[in-house]
């Protein structure tokens, strides 16, 4: 089995093969590639991954190139993990966003619409080049914002691309582990889009707990979204929402919190990750310790921007355990690969399965996964306030792909006056002169 990773110079791909290097059975990755654009970023990770293959004996081998066509070529699985302008990139995204009073985060509101601007038009042509070179691999897009990008590579690759999201997962075992529950046997029913979506109902041997979590004030206090929301709002929605919900339901607050923060997330993920890049273009640097030393201060800071904002307090240490975009990339892969029907929360066409969506429209929801791809389950229609949302967000996406195809910079005024975070079309013309000036990206959006 070849797996290809495109963005291979990325920080977190030592994650992924450390995942694979934890797989002995039949029908695993045995050939890893990594492409990138980056020859320095590519050097870097390539050696933090010979480290840790030292003394496994059936370790995946690992090679790494420039070269799309060769990466692409006999793939059996590309996960595609580009960052599109880099955490540089990601930063500018914050950073005009907040100058104009709205949230300034990196997939929500008009920092996600900026990164989704820069990141369609290159993850088209790289669905364009594996629908060519590779048309028979199954590619597994964790690049943000991972519902919008899996949609725009979808209409070259149909149902072959899946998008994977971590939270979702994170939530539903939070969830079952404050109900007492094991979480690799409870039924989560989720659905919404990516970083938009709410837990209706967990099940457990056919009965829903929530209700029982719900009603009691103690059990809400003792999990982060339940901390993050607070019990009266989770009792009054009837549900829990993804974390990234705290950016609509909250969101004067955090966006008063992250003006007044030192750093933004990106400011600081890009300081820590240009010292380690940097750090390793010393042949004595080890390279996985000091990766290592990286990922744990990052981890440790993780969502850090929610905690200031609610005083959610420090994340709990079972929640940095496995269950990483990582797991949920290698889930699926196995249950592609080997046939074995497995349910996953996945990022796939919507198919028939929202009525208020076209069938076109990439959604987030559990899925049965077997060798002929991920299927998703039929759920409970969504209520009012949800269907709201998710529409208005939609509408959003689809303004983005337009302008993406088109160059028009009217569709990307139209993609951030019509976000629910935006509230004027003034300062959504702003903000596209703002992020065009910002952007080496986005001079493409250049029509009227
Ligand atoms: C979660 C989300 C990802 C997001 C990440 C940000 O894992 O699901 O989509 O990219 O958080 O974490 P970071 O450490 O980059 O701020
Ligand atoms: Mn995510």
């Amino acid at each position: 089995m070849k797996l290809t990773i495109l963005g291979g110079g990325g920080f977190r791909v030592p994650l992924v093969y450390r995942a694979l290097l934890d797989d002995h059975a039949e029908g695993r990755v045995s050939r890893v590639t990594l492409y990138d654009t980056d020859q320095d970023r590519l050097a870097a990770v390539a050696r933090v991954l010979a480290e840790q293959a030292e003394g496994v004996a059936d370790a995946p081998a690992v090679v790494a190139t420039g070269d799309l066509d060769e990466a692409l070529r006999g793939a059996d699985f590309v996960f595609s993990a580009i960052r599109v302008g880099g955490l540089d990139g990601r930063a500018a995204d914050e950073r005009v966003a907040l100058d104009e009073g709205v949230l300034g985060q990196e997939t929500v509101g008009a920092g996600g619409i900026a990164y989704g601007l820069r990141t369609v038009p290159v993850a088209d042509r790289l669905a364009r080049r594996i629908a060519e070179t590779a048309p028979d691999a199954w590619v597994i897009n964790f690049t943000n914002p991972a519902g919008l990008v899996t949609e725009a590579m979808s209409r070259h690759l149909g149902d072959r691309v899946i998008g994977i999201c971590d939270s979702p997962v994170g939530l539903g075992r939070r969830i079952a582990r404050t109900l007492g529950a094991d979480p690799g046997r409870a039924r989560i029913d989720y659905v919404g889009l990516n970083h938009l979506g709410w837990v209706r109902g967990l099940y457990v041997d056919g009965r829903d707990e929530l209700p029982r979590l719900l009603a009691d004030p103690v059990l809400l206090g003792s999990f982060e979204e339940g901390r993050l929301f607070g019990a009266d709002w989770l009792r009054s929605l009837g549900a829990v929402p993804n974390e990234y919900l705290h950016y609509y339901y909250f969101n004067r607050e955090a966006v008063r919190a992250y003006q007044e923060a030192e750093r933004t997330r990106g400011a600081f993920l890009r300081d820590q990750q240009e010292g380690f890049y940097a750090r390793m273009k010393d042949p004595a640097t080890p390279a996985l310790a000091t990766w290592d030393r990286t990922r744990a201060e990052r981890e440790a800071t993780y969502m850090a921007e929610n905690r200031d904002v609610a005083g959610a307090g420090e994340r709990e240490e079972s929640d940095l355990e496995p269950g990483g975009y990582e797991d949920v990339a290698l889930a699926l892969m196995r249950a592609v690969a080997r046939d074995e029907r497995t349910s996953l929360i996945l990022d796939v066409r919507n198919g028939g399965t929202l009525p208020v969506l076209d069938a076109d429209a990439v959604i987030e929801v559990p899925c049965l996964v077997d060798a002929n791809g991920a299927h998703p389950v039929a759920v409970d229609p969504l209520p009012y306030h949800a269907v709201g949302l998710v529409t208005a967000v939609k509408a959003v996406e689809r303004a983005v792909l337009e302008a993406a195809e088109s160059g028009s910079r009217a569709a990307a005024v139209r993609a951030f006056a019509l976000h629910p975070l935006v509230d004027s079309v003034t300062v959504a013309r702003r903000l596209v002169d703002g992020y065009r000036e910002a952007h080496p990206q986005l001079a493409y959006l250049h029509r009227p």
